[in-house]
């Protein structure tokens, strides 16, 4: 397998490249990433001198940088290269647009040209827009995104359906929910708590902090990818999901708990505009067809991440500098009555 993984730099991208490493040492894999803010190549130290592995800085919407590589004899494409924060999609949509739609085409245009085996196009359960408090999202619920994000997410499936519809492209979809894990960027909800309630900030949470996300740990979602670009069939949507839904309060009261933080840190401020109330996902196609199932309990999943972000200070420190302090003014400054 020569496996070329974008966004890998990212979250999910440097745990999946991590995952693969560890289960096809065989495998070639080549990480393009064009190291946004999100990026951080620290995430692959441990792999980095590989003789399998290799990184080229470039943007998925760059033709010619794509092309390049595709012509190395690429046969299998994971991409997870996006725009990846609501928040900062309402703040600035256009390069979401750019990166999660263009880019996404730049790249199936490759894949066409070169041949490939399997184009796997990560997405998000966001594009199916938010639940009432029944009901799960499965693969045939209508796309209905109502964030920049999720509809530049919308854009990018659509865009790979009709590639392989019109060309026979051998794609795969996946919809997976909220992640969480090591490695995560300290703007999203469980990273930006611990980070915040370890140095006794207060802890901003949006509108009545009743919404609900479904959370699953990082690795499961790789290896429920692992088992689409094997098993996956092709043209296939498949929804990842844990059946682990929580309001966001109870995830910041264990968080506050396990590190011994109080509850007066808790701060309500102002909804985010748009606010998808609840995600929940229906995982009984992958199950069934696939074999998936997730390896880990949220209890332990949540504790881990929880000790990873105390052990790992230096990693989420060295990040909340610069241009993330502009972004964070910008984002919760005048809502929390504080210059941050
Ligand atoms: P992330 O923001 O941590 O990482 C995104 C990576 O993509 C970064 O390394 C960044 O440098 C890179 N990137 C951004 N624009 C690029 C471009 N134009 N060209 C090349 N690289 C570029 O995001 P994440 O949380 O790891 O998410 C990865 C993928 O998984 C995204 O497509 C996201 O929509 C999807 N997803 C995320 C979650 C979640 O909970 N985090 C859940 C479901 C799906
Ligand atoms: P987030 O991690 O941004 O993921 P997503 O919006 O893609 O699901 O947010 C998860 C939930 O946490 C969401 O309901 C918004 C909420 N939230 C807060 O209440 N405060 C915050 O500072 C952030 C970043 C998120």
């Amino acid at each position: 397998m020569k496996l070329l993984v974008t966004g890998g730099a990212g979250f999910i991208g440097s745990n999946f490249i991590l995952y693969m490493m560890r289960q096809y040492p065989k495998a070639q894999i080549i990480n393009m990433d064009a190291l946004t803010y999100a990026g951080n190549l620290e995430n692959l130290r441990s792999v980095e001198q590989e003789n399998n592995y290799s990184f080229v800085k470039a943007s998925i919407t760059d033709k010619q940088a794509v092309d390049e590589i595709f012509s190395q004899g690429i046969n299998v494409v994971v991409n997870f290269a996006a725009e990846s924060h609501v928040d900062r999609s309402i703040l600035e949509p256009d390069v979401f647009v750019n990166t999660n739609v263009l880019g996404t085409q730049v790249l199936l245009d490759a894949a066409r040209k070169y041949g490939i085996t399997k184009f796997v196009q990560v997405s998000t359960d966001e594009v199916y827009g938010s639940l009432g408090t029944t009901g799960l999202f499965s693969e045939t619920t209508p796309l209905a995104p109502n964030s920049p994000y999720s509809a530049s997410k919308a854009g990018g499936d659509l865009l790979v359906r009709a590639y392989h519809e019109t060309y026979g492209l051998p794609v795969n979809i996946t919809r997976c929910s909220n992640n969480y894990g090591p490695y995560q960027f300290p703007e999203k909800l469980i990273p930006l708590m611990i980070s915040r309630a370890l140095t006794d900030e207060p802890l901003p949470v949006y509108g009545d902090g009743l919404n609900i996300r479904d959370w699953l740990y990082v690795e499961d979602h790789c290896s429920a990818i692992d088992l689409v670009i094997h098993q996956g069939r092709s043209g296939e949507v498949y929804n990842i999901g844990g059946n682990n839904e929580r309001t966001n309060i109870q995830i910041v009261n264990t968080i506050l708990q396990q590190l011994g933080k109080p509850e007066s840190l808790i701060t309500y401020i102002e909804d985010r505009p748009g606010h998808d109330r609840r995600y929940g996902i229906d995982p009984a196609k992958i199950t069934k067809e696939l074999g998936w199932k997730p390896q880990h309990h949220f209890e332990t999943g949540i504790q881990e991440t929880i000790a990873w972000y105390l052990s790992h200070k230096d990693w989420w420190e060295r990040i909340q500098s610069g241009a993330y302090l502009e972004y964070s003014a910008r984002q919760y400054g005048s809502r929390l009555g504080e210059s941050l």
